[in-house]
């Protein structure tokens, strides 16, 4: 089958084609990298392929989706977990399979989850900067035991129970929200409780839920005033879950004494590309950055050798079953019409 793969970078190169190899010559798909990213604008570009490769900040809209359709396009091979990118709707409409990495390496993100929580408390980030300035004095970088602080995990799913496991092995006590608890995690321990309340006693409150109307701006101003005066939020979920202003107004009056964000509303415009060389535009952005208690990585938390190279098998064996049997093996079911 040929695939169009947008938004390419060098490591998706290396990884997708090791996988691709492996299915030996007769059986390997022709694999068109793009750089580019996926969009109305650019959807064109997958000419003459019967599928995309799409990342997590490419759109699939229902424009998008309309000309790939009218290109012949059959399937969308996301190589993410997320899928909140797609137009559900639309694909079904154009009759589009929309396929998905479903689980990768949840330890990858829970992992770089609890970096971001130990490099917050500790200040490591400032830290670093410090010793290197041969400043070493330690005001400023006052942290706490995690030992008995009490993490509030929003999201139990393959992500959020493994973070939660960690975090019971520092010996936190862990709350969690999740309108489907988790039975084994509850065995462990762990306690799940409202939103409300989950705000209220958390010194560290952790984002692992999908991206759905639901959860847009779960995190707004009213959710901020809940938090204890001074918790640790983290994001490394999806960016919009957060109302980045609400935030900005959170850690201004102190409520929120640390923020960890892996994802960003408006990442699409900066992640993954090196702007070092260019004014940014982004004000909200900028702010953020200017905050001593801020750590932000670019959507990094995945980035693993291991869930790069389950995220090519995975994706490469959609590809392939697609290719057999019009059924690709991890299909996002369509919305229910309606
Ligand atoms: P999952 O589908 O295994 O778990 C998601 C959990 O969230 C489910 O248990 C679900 O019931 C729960 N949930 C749904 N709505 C909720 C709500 N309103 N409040 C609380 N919980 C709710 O997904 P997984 O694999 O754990 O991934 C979670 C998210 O992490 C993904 O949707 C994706 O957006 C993000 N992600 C981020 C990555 C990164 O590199 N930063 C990499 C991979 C995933």
């Amino acid at each position: 089958m040929k695939v169009a793969v947008f938004s390419t970078k060098s490591y998706d190169r290396q990884f997708l084609d090791a996988a691709n190899a492996a299915l030996g010559a007769g059986a390997a798909h022709e694999l068109a990298y793009l750089e580019v990213r996926l969009s109305a604008q650019t959807a064109v570009l997958a000419r003459d392929a019967g599928a995309v490769c799409a990342f997590v900040n490419d759109e699939l809209g229902a424009a998008t989706l309309a000309t790939l359709a009218g290109q012949g396009v059959k399937l969308v091979a996301l190589r993410s977990a997320g899928f909140n990118n797609v137009d559900l709707a639309a694909a079904r409409r154009e009759d589009i399979a929309v396929a998905r990495v479903p689980a990768y390496s949840p330890e990858a993100v829970a992992e770089h989850t609890v970096a971001m929580i130990l490099a917050l408390n500790r200040h490591i980030h400032r830290a670093y900067n410090r010793v290197r300035d041969g400043n070493f004095a330690l005001d400023g970088l006052l942290g706490f035991d995690l030992k008995g602080r009490t993490v509030g995990v929003v999201g139990t799913g393959r992500i959020g129970a493994t973070l939660a496991r960690i975090m019971l092995g520092f010996g936190c006590r862990v709350l969690a929200h999740d309108p489907y608890p988790d039975a084994t995690l509850q065995a462990l321990g762990v306690a799940y409780v409202d939103m409300p309340q989950l705000l209220a006693d958390s010194d560290i409150v952790t984002l692992h839920c999908p991206l759905t109307p639901e959860t847009h701006h779960l995190i707004d101003a009213p959710a901020v005033a809940l938090m204890r005066h001074g918790a640790m939020l983290i994001n490394t979920s999806r960016g919009a879950i957060v109302d980045t202003r609400a935030v900005i107004g959170g850690l201004k009056s102190g409520r929120i004494g640390r923020l960890g964000l892996d994802v960003y509303e408006e990442e699409g415009d900066l992640f993954f590309e090196d702007l070092s060389g260019q004014v940014l535009h982004d004000d909200v952005f900028a702010r953020l950055l200017t905050f001593p208690n801020v750590l932000i990585t670019a959507h990094q938390a995945f980035f693993t050798a291991e869930a790069l190279t389950a995220i090519a098998e995975t994706t490469i064996a959609n590809i392939s079953t697609f290719a057999a049997t019009g059924r690709a093996a991890h299909e996002v079911p369509p919305p229910a019409p309606g």
